[in-house]
């Protein structure tokens, strides 16, 4: 059993209450690798913006789940020998068991989220009370989720957005005491987020009637990657084939953050942009073999991205 705390790690209580008086929301983005630890502590030490680091059960197989809670413990310190200690939360991303969300707590993490959107109403209300109870215990925050997204959620795939219930926001919160609410409004996992031809917009009256049910209340945007032209075109240029790939508007995303949306999921941009970084070296470089040569540029290449959401997108930047 090892505490957060004994790590230097936050949960997630302070830096929702500060995002949603301050209107703005903290970025929650993906590692699975040194890389991607690196580039996105350089990028919000150098913003000063509080970060959400996410495992994924993806990123718990392909990485080790120990090495990667060693990675941000280790974080702790690195962002303080970057010259700015930052808050950093431990997060458990698409938890979809009990059993998990507790090794998650007794491994470390300062935050959990328990994702029982797939199941009937009452049955997710009875999965995420039982992990509150069980995080709680421990000043774990939990993060619950009303509403199905459309696409791929780890192995679960639905073809269309159920969106989330006003109607079900406020009895869900009450009778599981989570402290943050996933909402499902339109946004999708992945860089394949709508069709061509498509409006890409997400629903931001539901999430307006959300806010007036529960006022004040932490809300949590998945699958909001909004898949930068420039990064799609990168690829593209150096071998790749994306086509048609779509994400979610970066003004609608800035609107969402400024009101009661705290938290915002960003995964696939990052992808995009060490694909981009990697594909450039390869192309322009077919002799290089050091990987530090490719991966290094892909690193910056995702701490720009990710200083340039900070600042321009979620409005994270100095708030730490
Ligand atoms: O929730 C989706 C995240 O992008 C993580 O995806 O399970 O492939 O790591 P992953
Ligand atoms: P994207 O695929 O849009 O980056 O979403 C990531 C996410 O929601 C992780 O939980
Ligand atoms: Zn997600």
């Amino acid at each position: 059993m090892v505490s957060y705390k004994e790590l230097g790690l936050v949960n997630t209580r302070a830096m929702f209450a500060k995002a949603v008086s301050g209107g703005y929301a903290i970025p929650g983005y993906n590692f699975n690798n040194m890389e991607q630890m690196q580039a996105i502590i350089q990028a919000c030490v150098e913003t000063k913006s509080p970060v959400i680091l996410q495992v994924s059960s993806g990123a718990r197989k392909y990485a080790n789940q120990t090495l990667l809670r060693y990675m941000a413990q280790g974080a702790v310190e690195y962002a303080k020998e970057l010259g700015y200690p930052i808050p950093i939360t431990l997060h458990l991303d698409h938890g979809d068991t009990l059993e998990l969300c507790q090794s998650c707590v007794d491994f470390g993490f300062s935050s959990v989220m328990i994702d029982g959107s797939h199941h009937a109403y009452a049955d997710n209300v009875a999965l995420t009370k039982k992990v509150v109870e069980y995080a709680h215990a421990h000043d774990v925050s939990v993060e619950g989720e009303l509403g199905v997204l459309a696409g791929v959620e780890d192995e679960v795939s639905a073809e269309k957005h159920t969106y989330t219930r006003p109607e079900e926001v406020e009895d869900f919160v009450q009778k599981t005491g989570v402290d943050s609410l996933a909402i499902s409004i339109g946004t999708s996992h992945g860089a394949f987020k709508f069709k061509p031809g498509q409006k890409p917009e997400i629903r931001l009256d539901i999430l307006a009637e959300i806010e007036q049910r529960i006022p004040g209340f932490p809300i949590v945007l998945h699958g909001s990657s909004s898949v930068p032209a420039d990064l799609v075109a990168l690829v593209n240029k150096y071998g790749g084939r994306l086509e048609e790939a779509i994400g979610i508007p970066e003004e609608q995303l800035r609107a969402a953050a400024k009101s009661a949306v705290c938290k915002i999921n960003i995964d696939s941009d990052g992808r995009l942009a060490m694909t981009a970084g990697i594909r450039q070296v390869f192309a322009e470089k077919p002799a290089e073999f050091d990987p530090r040569k490719y991966l290094g540029p892909a690193r910056d290449l995702l701490k720009e991205l990710y200083k340039r959401k900070n600042s321009e997108v979620l409005g994270s930047a100095n708030q730490a």
